[in-house]
């Protein structure tokens, strides 16, 4: 069988660098080579060494001069929000009312389900990202639509079927019962097959019952290696709605960890407003706190206080994301453009390097797959994302007086977007372009 080499510069990172010139942080090859085999990467190094170690049946792919990265991960998003991107003038909930839900309703139809969930998944891969952690609609069909395409396309993803029991119009509501029931049923037919994960998905404490929550509650005690994924301190009527149907609860943290739905698998969108109690809380209990800049710019929500958070004795730990619909870009490269803003913002920097730590090795490690995704190891998963930093005429002139890495990657976060993204592989695949022509794998 051939296998695919691929020669490039090569950055994968070992751990969050402090500054813009900590590249004992990374490891940089400026002539590396990366060697596909059976979906992982089986040798990584100087372009040199690995072909003399490569032997016969090589397909070299010259990507130079490009930069080869893991592929980009997207921690939070919603599948069935691509038409509601860019509607005008509302903060969270009148924009979930007015544009969210009617939109989510359509999923009900699974011929609709299964023509988004492909068109996102390819506009994912056109954004160069190759992980992404995704709610569904409500309804069980948004799901194996979801799965049955990310898993065509050999893509790792985790996504579950968002429960909602109330507080939305009656064809966006299951019930307690039924949340459970369909979960269950979409783990037992998805959780582990190929590269896909099932995240147990209650939406947020305002559409979901007491019930409910108990319920999402004990699928996260019957099924503790699962990924959960809500909603938590976006919007200050949100906060304050939410206090309201929970009376009893210290704060709205305090809701989730009552449910049992704390923990190091758990992920929670925005946490914009925490108290110092619930921002300790979360630390304790490991849940990872995602932030969404183009979305929490939208919608008004407020500016995420990322460095604060890790310069904590012990830091939260943090994930970062489009959250499209309410995210204004499908790429994490304008997303880290946006990142560095909100931070400034608040009188801070987030050095380049550390950007592209966070949108690959620092998400992995917020997911708990960094053995898998996130890095360029030997043995990861063969998911690459090939950037070109002068893909258009700005970028190559601005690149004349680059002089550093860290240069030219804070110039790929702040002028780039997809149109720098030259290939996207996924597990050894090149699927930029779509899945045609890719003889081995056959879709839906
Ligand atoms: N809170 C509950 N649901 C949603 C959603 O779909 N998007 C955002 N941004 N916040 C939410
Ligand atoms: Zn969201």
């Amino acid at each position: 069988m051939t296998r695919r080499l691929l020669r490039g510069r090569t950055l994968t990172f070992l751990r969050w660098p402090e500054t813009a010139d900590d590249l004992a942080s990374c490891r940089y090859e400026e002539d590396g080579g990366l060697l596909f085999e059976d979906g992982r990467i089986a040798d990584a190094g100087s372009y040199d060494a690995v072909r003399g170690r490569a032997g016969a049946n090589i397909e070299v792919v010259d990507h130079r001069p490009h930069l080869l990265l893991p592929g980009l991960i997207d921690c939070h998003v919603h599948m069935p929000q691509m038409q509601v991107i860019g509607s005008f003038g509302a903060e969270l909930l009148d924009w979930l009312n007015t544009y969210t839900f009617p939109a989510e309703t359509q999923f009900r139809d699974a011929q609709h389900a299964r023509r988004i969930a492909r068109l996102f998944l390819e506009e994912m891969l056109r954004q160069g990202t190759t992980t992404v952690v995704a709610y569904c609609s409500v309804h069980r069909q948004s799901v194996e639509a979801f799965f049955a395409e990310a898993n065509a396309l050999d893509m790792l993803t985790i996504a579950g079927k968002v429960m909602m029991d109330r507080n939305a119009p009656d064809g966006l509501l299951d019930t307690a019962q039924s949340g459970y029931d369909d979960s269950k049923a979409l783990i037992a037919q998805w959780h582990g097959v190929g590269r896909q994960h099932y995240a147990i998905t209650p939406r947020f404490a305002i559409t979901s019952s007491p019930e409910q929550m108990g319920a999402a509650g004990a699928l996260a005690a019957e099924f503790p290696d699962l990924h959960i994924q809500t909603h938590l301190s976006e919007n200050h009527a949100e906060i304050a709605y939410t206090q309201e149907l929970y009376p009893w609860s210290r704060d709205y943290t305090d809701i989730y960890a009552h449910y049992g739905l704390t923990g190091p698998r758990s992920l929670f969108g925005h946490c914009i407003h925490l108290s110092e109690r619930e921002t300790d809380a979360l630390v304790q209990s490991g849940s990872v706190a995602v932030f969404c800049p183009t979305s929490n710019l939208f919608l008004g929500s407020g500016l995420f206080p990322y460095q604060p958070h890790r310069r904590r004795p012990k830091p939260l730990r943090i994930a970062l994301a489009t959250d499209i619909g309410g995210g204004t870009s499908y790429s994490m490269l304008r997303t880290l453009d946006e990142a560095y803003k909100v931070i400034a913002l608040q009188g801070e920097k987030l050095n380049p390097l550390a950007s592209f730590w966070q949108a690959t090795l620092g998400n992995a490690q917020a997911l708990s797959l960094e053995d898998r995704i996130g890095t360029l190891d030997v043995g990861s998963d063969a998911d690459v994302v090939v950037l070109d930093t002068g893909a258009v005429p700005a970028m190559r002139l601005r690149m004349e007086t680059v002089t550093t890495l860290a240069q030219e990657l804070f110039l790929l976060q702040t002028l780039g977007d997809d149109r720098c993204v030259v290939e996207t592989y996924v597990a050894g695949k090149p699927l930029k372009h779509g899945i045609i022509g890719q003889a081995e794998t056959s879709s839906a």
